[in-house]
């Protein structure tokens, strides 16, 4: 017998063992983070700010880290592809209550969501299912509700998650006082014969 793997795998999840400073994301938040589209119930978002985390000396080291996880993403999912560019970054703050309403990021190839702090019970991350409305007609063990809406990835400090920009996706509501911050990237594959102007 062998299981026969027909799709793409479509997550990843590692965990960057140096971890962050997060000391550099919580000045840059006491400056630049506001209340955004996606975040609720207090959240606050840097997005579209200047200044990007990715391009901050501290996160030098991890984005050549990030980037061979990027290339597993691009060839699992045939991309063509000669360059990886950085399209935009951003931290999040979340307190007690806020949680990130579900939300896609449109045409980028690769997310990474990024866990600089992650106290306990600070909420973890929830992909859509997306096949959800194939297996509605089967009588399937009911885990969190029977019609099994999200799947949840338990996530720490230090872990970093790879996924593509079309996934629905949310957080869950905090449930501690302490910050939970993340860091996300937007990445894409380009292929330079494409983007000759
Ligand atoms: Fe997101």
């Amino acid at each position: 017998m062998s299981e026969v793997k027909i799709l793409p795998n479509l997550v990843w999840k590692y965990n960057y063992e140096p971890g962050f400073d997060v000391q550099a994301f919580l000045d840059y938040q006491s400056k630049e983070a506001e209340l955004h589209q996606t975040e609720a119930d207090g959240g606050k978002s840097t997005a579209g700010h200047p200044n990007p985390p990715h391009e901050w000396e501290c996160n030098r080291d991890f984005m050549m880290w990030l980037r061979p996880k990027i290339e597993i993403c691009l060839r699992e999912w045939d991309v063509q592809y000669t360059d990886i560019v950085a399209t935009g970054s951003w931290t999040n703050i979340h307190n007690i209550n806020a949680h990130t309403l579900p939300h896609d990021h449109g045409s980028t190839n690769v997310v990474v969501s990024a866990y600089v702090q992650v106290p306990e019970d600070s909420g973890n991350l929830m992909f859509e299912q997306l096949m959800r409305t194939n297996w509605t007609h089967y009588s399937r063990i009911p885990e969190n509700t029977i019609h099994d809406y999200w799947k949840e990835v338990n996530v720490q400090t230090n872990d970093v998650v790879l996924f593509p920009g079309w996934m629905t996706h949310k957080t869950q509501a905090s449930r501690s006082t302490g910050d939970r911050i993340t860091f996300t990237i937007n990445t894409d594959g380009r292929d330079r014969n494409n983007i000759i102007l």
